[in-house]
């Protein structure tokens, strides 16, 4: 692309995303801090998603000092419901070296950017082009999809030329521009809302004339889509071990998966579960039946009321009432089941006149057992 033609397009894509782009809470705001923890926050979650998880984030570590002092946990418990809990681990570990090594104030220069935890090519074109005005590109599945088509490319966009190519193609469009941030988001917006994989908007897309799939009448087959990782089924059992209007909880230990997040204790034993010293439970009835999704994974959960056949050992469990399990760091498995032991409530409520007697146990197939 000759510079006339980047700074032609340029042009049209900001002038566009001036009068259309939504209004979103961190586009009120240059602050590194803010664009930073939307940029993570975004990286695997919908605008929609992100939006009350993103306010309520700020009012509880409105600063980077605020997040750096605290506590590893409280930040997991902010994130609980997000998901690839990772991302919260690094946000906390980053908001930290950088008080330790740049005395508390967001670096400005890509290397330095590029060094925090969790931060890669994409973020720190978003924060260095939103926050600092820096001729930075970024590249996302948004603006992946915008791009290949743009210049009609046949190759993989995830493969390594391809990549490369889109990379080059996207630092030629930023830096033909006096506003990077808003045309580094003139892309992502257009790839969320008119130019997306099924059905583009062609007709009110800035581009159009210049999109090169548009005149092939390819925009819907290219980019070719991703190959996801099939689905797989899988069922699980989750115990309710009620004392005194308080439930046991564990903590789940380094298992890559959801480490460190809070859950209700599996019912019945072995699978490679981390925890040796696990109590041994007994079902005294199926409460509910749940469906949960993590990644790849479709899970039918099925909730027992249980009782403990031994008790539990070591700093890994705890009793918790129902209102302060919400406030623990827990998968957003945990707010489903106790959701369905309310509805069971109600339901005994107006049944049995508020007796919370257990229901009777049933017999039960052993289900394949796999970690939640
Ligand atoms: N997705 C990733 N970054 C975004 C941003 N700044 N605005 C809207 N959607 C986004």
């Amino acid at each position: 692309m000759t510079a006339p033609q980047a700074a032609h397009l340029s042009r049209s894509l900001i002038t566009w995303y001036r009068r259309h782009r939504r209004a979103l809470p961190w586009r009120r705001s240059r602050d590194p801090y803010r664009i930073w923890i939307s940029e993570v926050m975004l990286q695997q979650t919908t605008v929609k998603a992100v939006i009350p998880y993103y306010r309520r984030f700020l009012r509880r570590f409105p600063t980077l000092g605020a997040l750096a002092r605290a506590r590893l946990e409280t930040v997991l418990a902010a994130w609980s419901g997000l998901g690839y809990y990772r991302r919260a681990r690094h946000l906390h570990a980053a908001a930290r070296r950088i008080v330790e090594a740049h005395a508390g104030r967001f670096p400005r220069r890509a290397a330095d950017i590029l060094a925090l935890p969790g931060i890669g090519r994409y973020t720190a074109g978003a924060i260095l082009s939103i926050a600092f005005g820096q001729r930075e590109p970024v590249l996302d599945g948004n603006v992946e999809r915008v791009l290949s088509r743009l210049v009609l490319l046949r190759t993989d966009p995830r493969a390594a030329a391809g990549r490369e190519r889109l990379w080059s193609l996207a630092r030629a469009l930023v830096g033909a521009t006096a506003s990077p941030g808003d045309l580094n988001q003139s892309l992502m917006e257009l790839g969320a809302t008119l130019c997306t994989p099924l059905d583009p908007a062609c007709a009110v897309c800035p581009l159009t004339r210049r999109c090169a799939a548009r005149a092939a009448g390819m925009q819907e087959s290219v980019p070719a889509p991703r190959r996801r990782r099939p689905p797989i089924m899988v069922r699980s059992s989750v115990a309710l071990v009620a004392r005194h209007g308080r439930y046991l909880m564990r903590r789940r230990q380094d298992t890559g998966l959801m480490d460190g997040l809070w859950e209700f204790p599996a019912l019945g034993a072995n699978g490679g579960d981390d925890n040796i010293d696990r109590p041994r439970l007994r079902s005294l009835g199926r409460l509910a039946t749940l469906r949960h999704s993590i990644t790849y994974r479709r899970i039918v959960v099925e909730v027992h009321r249980a009782r403990l056949l031994s008790e539990p050992r070591g700093a890994g469990y705890r009793w918790v009432t129902p209102a302060a399990a919400r406030r623990l760091p827990v998968s957003s498995l945990v707010p489903k089941v106790l959701e369905a032991l309310r509805d069971d409530a109600g339901r005994r409520g107006r049944v049995t006149a508020g007796a919370l007697r257990p229901r009777r146990a049933v017999q039960r197939r052993a289900p394949r057992r796999v970690r939640v």
